[in-house]
């Protein structure tokens, strides 16, 4: 593909979202890389990879579990055992050093979790005991069954969200700027909100107040732990991904957002992915009066129509910064972009993560 060049836009420009201040308006949105190492820990070529990438105006990091019960799939990093948080503050030290931000995406698989990708005594949990059908990569990588999740019992609940807490507080630690709590995709956050995945009939379901109380309680206890400013939540209403089904997305969200409007966070992070039935963007302008940055399928035109008018404050970018570790220069300056290679996103080491060039370098 080739970038239009930037004509007048201040996707360029520095902006600040909460306590984040960033040097431009060009978000790396999440993305699992499954290249952690033996004890979950962020390795050298992950802090190389993070590194080559910190001119995006923030970084999120790949989803991180907060627990060993959180983690879903094969080499996925963690950030509650020391090893961990060490590792993690060399890829804060290296982003620093190139002068950007980083947040770190807290992940927890709830159901969405293959037993042979975690510790051998975690256990699978939810707020149901329903499993989910969509089979996810295993070990090998190929696709396998889900393990049969137990339903949390209320009073293990607040442990869950301690555990949250806990991981962010370790996040700062380690020098990371700050926390994205993903509540989409099928994982723990999303199956408390979503109709299809919480039958419960304690505080923690069945009314739209409480299906949302789960994530609401989470991120007051995230902010509580590390300060408002510097976290920020994912969304996605009405995605179906991980077998997932809400009977009215618009309405569960809507309280969501206003539920959470008054705590000061940093962002809300919409995958937007509009329908005839919804159209998310529309329903956080209604509902959210802090910042926003939207993601999905974006290239410089569409990203800068979106900056249009105000409607969001910062735009993200996946894949492109997979294969384009100098994204916001190349944008800048309307150069082209290199296509990734689909099959080394969850799988190689080095090849297909720190190897693709600069611009400056390119044939
Ligand atoms: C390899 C890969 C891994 C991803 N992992 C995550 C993740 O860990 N957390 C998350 O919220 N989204 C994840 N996503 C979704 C992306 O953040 C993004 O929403 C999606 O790719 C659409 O943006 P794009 O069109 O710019 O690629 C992942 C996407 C890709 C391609």
């Amino acid at each position: 593909m080739i970038a239009s060049a930037s004509a007048s836009t201040d996707l360029f420009s520095p902006a600040r979202l909460g306590d984040l201040e960033l040097a431009n308006r060009i978000v790396m949105a999440p993305m699992t890389r499954n290249r952690a190492g033996l004890h979950d820990e962020p390795t050298a070529h992950m802090v190389e990879y993070y590194r080559q990438r910190a001119s995006a105006g923030l970084i999120v990091t790949e989803g991180t579990h907060p627990s060993r019960a959180g983690k879903g799939y094969f080499r996925t990093p963690g950030i509650h055992e020391p090893a961990q948080i060490s590792g993690w503050r060399k890829v804060a030290d290296a982003v620093h050093g190139e002068g950007g931000r980083i947040v770190l995406q807290l992940m927890h698989c709830g159901r969405a979790s293959v037993k042979a990708n975690k510790a051998p005594d975690a256990e699978t949990v939810a707020p149901s005991a329903i499993p989910c059908r969509a089979e996810i990569p295993g070990p090998d990588g190929r696709r396998a069954q889900t393990d049969m999740p137990r339903a949390l019992e209320t009073a293990e609940i607040a442990q869950v969200i301690e555990e949250y807490a806990q991981s962010a507080r370790n996040a700062r630690a380690a020098g990371l700027d700050g926390v994205e709590l993903h509540c989409t995709s099928g994982y723990l956050p999303m199956q408390f909100l979503s109709t299809g995945t919480n039958r419960r009939c304690d505080r923690y379901g069945g009314s739209l107040t409480n299906r949302i109380r789960f994530v609401v309680e989470t991120l007051e206890a995230v902010a509580a732990a590390i300060g408002p400013g510097r976290v920020g939540f994912r969304i996605f209403p009405g995605n179906p991904f991980n077998d997932m089904q809400d009977e009215d997305p618009a309405s569960t969200y809507g309280a969501l957002l206003r539920a959470v409007d008054g705590l000061g966070l940093a962002y809300v992070h919409l995958i937007h992915a509009p329908t005839e039935a919804l159209d998310a963007l529309e329903l956080v302008k209604a509902h959210w009066h802090a910042a926003v940055i939207a993601n999905n399928n974006l290239n410089l035109d569409s990203a800068r129509a979106l900056r249009t008018g105000r409607r969001v404050d910062a735009v993200s970018f996946a894949r492109w910064f997979i294969s384009n570790p100098d994204l916001v220069e190349r944008l800048r300056r309307g150069a082209p972009l290199t296509m990734p290679d689909r099959s080394k996103f969850y799988t190689g080491e080095a090849a297909g993560y720190i190897d693709y060039p600069r611009f400056e370098l390119s044939p």
